[in-house]
Order: structure tokens, then C-alpha cells, then sequence
């Protein structure tokens, strides 16, 4: 069997607003393996956002528990949890996060500086990125200077530098033109194809959900379908 490296026990998350209670994920158990790329689809207000927040530690569940590598999350402090997700995972968002001040290259750097890597490591990791994805060009540009595409690629360099257990990514092409954002699940399919990258994607476009190896959907914070790639008759893919 392989190696299970997210494990979701009976989580559930309930937001109190005023005097009404959501229940934004609902007993969910669910397992991510070493190397996959998972997709969560599902309508507007399913829960996927919330899944996948905590699995990204952003949110702690009301019930349940998570187990990333092997540590149960369940007993650790807030800034335990900070140091955790910075050491450990990668996030990519709709509307990429990056520091308008800072450069291509500081803006990937920043992980590694908010876990105190000395500076030559930290240019050596981000060096290697930039070359490897054929960055370079973007090097010294600040986010304004680039294209959305460049900017959720930069985003997603960002989201690698620390070698993170698995990317967790919420609506990567939910601001892309259509070409843009298939270049980005290019990118997506490939980092998990030629890097073993562990993804979780979450996203609203079935055909973005397509470009995984398996998907979730997700209703009233249920998952109610969840198949392997390799399990689905033609008319489900
Ligand atoms: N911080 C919060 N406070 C209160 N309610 C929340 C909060 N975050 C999410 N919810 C509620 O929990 C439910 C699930 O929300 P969530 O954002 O996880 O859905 P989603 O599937 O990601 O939706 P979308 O596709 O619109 O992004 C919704 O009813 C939402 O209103
Ligand atoms: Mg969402």
C-alpha cells in the first residue's frame, strides 16, 4: 500500500455566526497518498475551501483529527501549527498572495526566510527553481510587472521552496483566462508527473478537476464521490 501522508478522521468544522451554526465540513474521513494529484469539486458553499484548510492546518477542526507524515496535529499550539505548515506545506490561491514590494526572487525566497534558512540555502533552493522552470527572465520583476500567469507560476515557486509534503491549492485558475489556466494545470500535472509532487487541488471547473489522477466531490460538506482515475468508466472521465 502506499504511503498515506494526509489522514482525515472524522473532521468536522462547525462557524458560529450570531445565533446559527454552519456546518462547513460534516464527518468527513478521507486519506491522500504520497504522489497523488486530488481534486475536490463541488457547488459553492460544499465545504471544499473548509477540507482544504484543514488539511492545510489555516483552520482547526471542531471534531476529528489530521495526521500529516505521521504527526497527529491535534494537541499542537497555534504557533506550533505556524512553524508546522511553514516547514512543511505549500499553498496556491486564486489571487496569488505575493508581496507587490518584493521581487520574483524575494517573493519565493520568503518561506524559507519565515523558517530562518541562512541566506546562501535560501538562494541556492530559489536559484534552482528559477533555472528549473525557466523563470529567469522574471527574476528581478515585481508582481505588478507580470502577467497573471506569471504571477501564479512565481506563486506556485513560492508554494515548492520549502519541498512541501503536498501542495494545497484553492481555485489556482479561478482568476486566469481559459489558455492561462491550462497552462497552469500543465504545470500542475507535470510537477506531480516528473516530481512525485503530492497535489490537492480544489477548484469549481470540472474540466481543471479532470487534469487529477483522482476526484472528490463534495455536497453539504459530504464527500459523495470519490474515484481513482484508473476506476472510472469512460463517461465519468
Ligand atoms: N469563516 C467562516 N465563518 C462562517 N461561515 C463560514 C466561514 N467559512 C466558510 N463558512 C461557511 O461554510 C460553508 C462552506 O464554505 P466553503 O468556503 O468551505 O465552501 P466552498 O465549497 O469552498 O465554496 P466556494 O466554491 O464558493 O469557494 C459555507 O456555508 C460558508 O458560508
Ligand atoms: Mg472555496
Amino acid at each position: 500500500m502506499k504511503e498515506q501522508i494526509v489522514i482525515c478522521e472524522n473532521l468536522s468544522k462547525i462557524f458560529t455566526v450570531g445565533n446559527s451554526e454552519v456546518k462547513a465540513v460534516d464527518n468527513v474521513s478521507v486519506n491522500f497518498e504520497k504522489g497523488e494529484f486530488s481534486s475536490i469539486v463541488g457547488p459553492s458553499g460544499s465545504g471544499k475551501t473548509t477540507l482544504l484548510n484543514l488539511v492545510g492546518t489555516l483552520e482547526v477542526p471542531t471534531e476529528g483529527r489530521i495526521i500529516i507524515n505521521g504527526t497527529d496535529l491535534s494537541n499542537f499550539t497555534r504557533d506550533e501549527l505556524t512553524n508546522f505548515r511553514g516547514k512543511n506545506l505549500g499553498f496556491v490561491f486564486q489571487f496569488f498572495n505575493l508581496i507587490e514590494g518584493l521581487t520574483t526572487f524575494e517573493n519565493i525566497e520568503l518561506p524559507l526566510i519565515f523558517d530562518s534558512v541562512p541566506y546562501e540555502q535560501r538562494k541556492k533552493a530559489v536559484d534552482v527553481l528559477i533555472q528549473d522552470f525557466n523563470l529567469d527572465y522574471l527574476r528581478n520583476k515585481f508582481p505588478e510587472e507580470l502577467s497573471s500567469g506569471e504571477r501564479q507560476r512565481v506563486s506556485i515557486m513560492r508554494a515548492l521552496v520549502n519541498d512541501p509534503i503536498i501542495l494545497l491549492a484553492d481555485e489556482p485558475t479561478g482568476n486566469l483566462d481559459s489558455k492561462t489556466g491550462r497552462a497552469v494545470l500543465d504545470l500542475f500535472a507535470n510537477l506531480n508527473k516528473e516530481r512525485g509532487t503530492s497535489i490537492l487541488l480544489v477548484t469549481h471547473d470540472l474540466s481543471a478537476a479532470k487534469r487529477a489522477n483522482r476526484t472528490l466531490h463534495m455536497h453539504d460538506g459530504n464527500i459523495t464521490f470519490d474515484m481513482k482515475r484508473e476506476e472510472m468508466i469512460p463517461e465519468e472521465i
